[in-house]
């Protein structure tokens, strides 16, 4: 290898291939002739060491326990900023001028309802209906009532379907919390801020007047801001695979929200607090979750432990921890959970399986604690990550689209049956 070229030495011959470099972080080895060359593909399963884009979103780097948004660290947008801000700062590059974030807020605020007929999708589920399966099926449905494809050459259109997406979408996602609780459907109201519009359209009683609670809404600002993008992850990539083939915005997230929805990947803040619960009401014994959890003949996992990136810490987790004590301690709430929560980071920290294995909290090991401290049901859990990632999955669908970025097309490697002749069923 030289400073900018791999040099791969294959079947007598030598072939060149260039680095493509990074302003940090990982470079990348452009293989894209390999197969035309060597007859060879290059075979990665989960993708662990494979660069699926060129971005310049978001960046992480898993052995420091860093994650920017456009260049700007986590802790201070998280302490400073608010999701409103960051949605503008993911889809734009930059953060916004005074008179940008006005424009925006009133972009998104023109589309602040949704249509009625969508109320009858909703009436059609069963209570029981998970609210992930819901919100995708809703998010699909979205594109019945706004047929218009965006024209991605055309920077208004790709602003008014980003605006007409988070305004609709906090909406469907209201929606499902409300279809769970058995509550009446509300519309949204333009006087408050995104965040503000989503708590009131959620929580607001038929039969009781409404009052904002800061401490709630500003520990949502806080969560959905943890969560609006983390680069190439399992239901990013999958936004960036489906719009690939230019399907449409609202479909492409459709199909993030599926991805998102699985207990490896956002379905894990759900999970966390099914284990906790399971673990408490077990008699509360940590020591025997970790030992089922190392036990390789046992399926247990810690949910809420380990990731793809992260080898060292978590940032959005360190976060999340401090805030999981302050809000629970200013809304004066005990929670059993979050003691057994403690003790098993404890026991697992210390725990030569976990240290060796570079296993730590994620993002979602204390998410779900702070949710139900806000009265969100467990299975809602993903519903509100999907929220927060959204701004995430449309600057990713926006910059694939205006990057041009060819069709998602893998390859495999088969290992199936050769060639074989058909033989009829009375000789089989
Ligand atoms: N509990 C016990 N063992 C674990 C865990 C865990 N939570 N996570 C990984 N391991 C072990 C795994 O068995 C393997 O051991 P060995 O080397 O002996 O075979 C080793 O650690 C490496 O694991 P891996 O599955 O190859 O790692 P990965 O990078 O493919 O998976 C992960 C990452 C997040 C899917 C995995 O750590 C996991 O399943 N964690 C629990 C689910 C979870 O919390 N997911 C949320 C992730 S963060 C938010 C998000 O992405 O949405």
């Amino acid at each position: 290898m030289s400073d900018n070229k791999v040099i791969l030495n294959y079947d007598g011959n030598a072939y060149e291939y260039p680095i493509v470099d990074s302003t940090i972080g990982d470079r990348g080895i452009d293989i894209s002739k390999l197969r035309d060359q060597t007859g060879l593909i290059t075979l990665d399963l989960g993708y662990k060491n494979t660069g699926a884009t060129i971005s310049e979103i978001t960046y992480l780097d898993g052995d420091n326990g860093e994650l920017y948004y456009r260049g700007y660290p986590i802790e201070q947008i998280a302490e400073k900023s608010n999701f409103t801000e960051v949605m503008y700062l993911l889809l734009n590059g930059s953060l916004p001028t005074t008179e940008q974030f006005a424009g925006f807020e009133k972009g998104i605020k023109k589309y602040n309802f949704v249509a009625d007929e969508m109320k009858r999708l909703i009436d059609v589920f069963p209570r029981s209906a998970h609210p992930m399966g819901v919100l995708s099926s809703l998010t699909s449905a979205l594109t019945a009532f706004n047929p218009k494809a965006v024209d991605v050459n055309s920077k208004e259109d790709m602003d008014h379907a980003a605006e007409m997406l988070i305004a609709k979408f906090s909406h469907l996602c209201a929606w499902t919390y409300r279809k769970k609780m058995g509550l009446p459907i509300n519309h949204g109201d333009d006087s408050l801020n995104y965040v503000e519009n989503f708590y009131k359209m959620c929580f607001r009683r038929p039969n009781q007047e409404f009052h904002l609670d800061s401490t709630v809404v500003n520990a949502l600002e806080k969560l959905l801001i943890l969560h609006a993008d983390h680069e190439q992850n399992c239901s990013t990539s999958t936004v960036r695979m489906v719009g690939s083939a230019h399907t449409g915005l609202f479909a492409s997230v459709s199909a993030g929200i599926s991805a998102l929805w699985g207990p490896l990947h956002g379905g894990a803040n759900q999970a966390v607090i099914e284990m906790l619960e399971m673990i408490e009401n077990d008699g509360g014994d940590v020591a025997k979750y970790v030992e089922k959890a190392k036990n390789k003949e046992d399926n247990f996992r810690l949910m809420g432990f380990g990731h793809r990136v992260y080898k060292n810490f978590d940032p959005r987790a360190t976060i999340i921890k401090k805030a999981a004590d302050d809000i629970l301690n200013s809304l004066g709430i005990e929670d059993k959970a979050l003691d057994i929560a403690r003790q098993l980071e404890r026991v697992a920290l210390e725990d030569d399986y976990f240290v060796s294995r570079k296993l730590y909290p994620n993002v979602d090991f204390y998410s779900g604690i702070i949710y139900r401290a806000l009265g969100i049901p467990t299975e809602m859990f993903t519903v509100m990550f999907a929220l927060g990632r959204l701004p995430g999955w449309i600057s990713q669908w926006k910059e694939m689209r205006l990057h041009n970025d060819p069709i998602g097309r893998p390859r495999q490697v088969y290992q199936g049956s050769a060639k074989r002749d058909y033989v009829d069923i009375s000789a089989r």
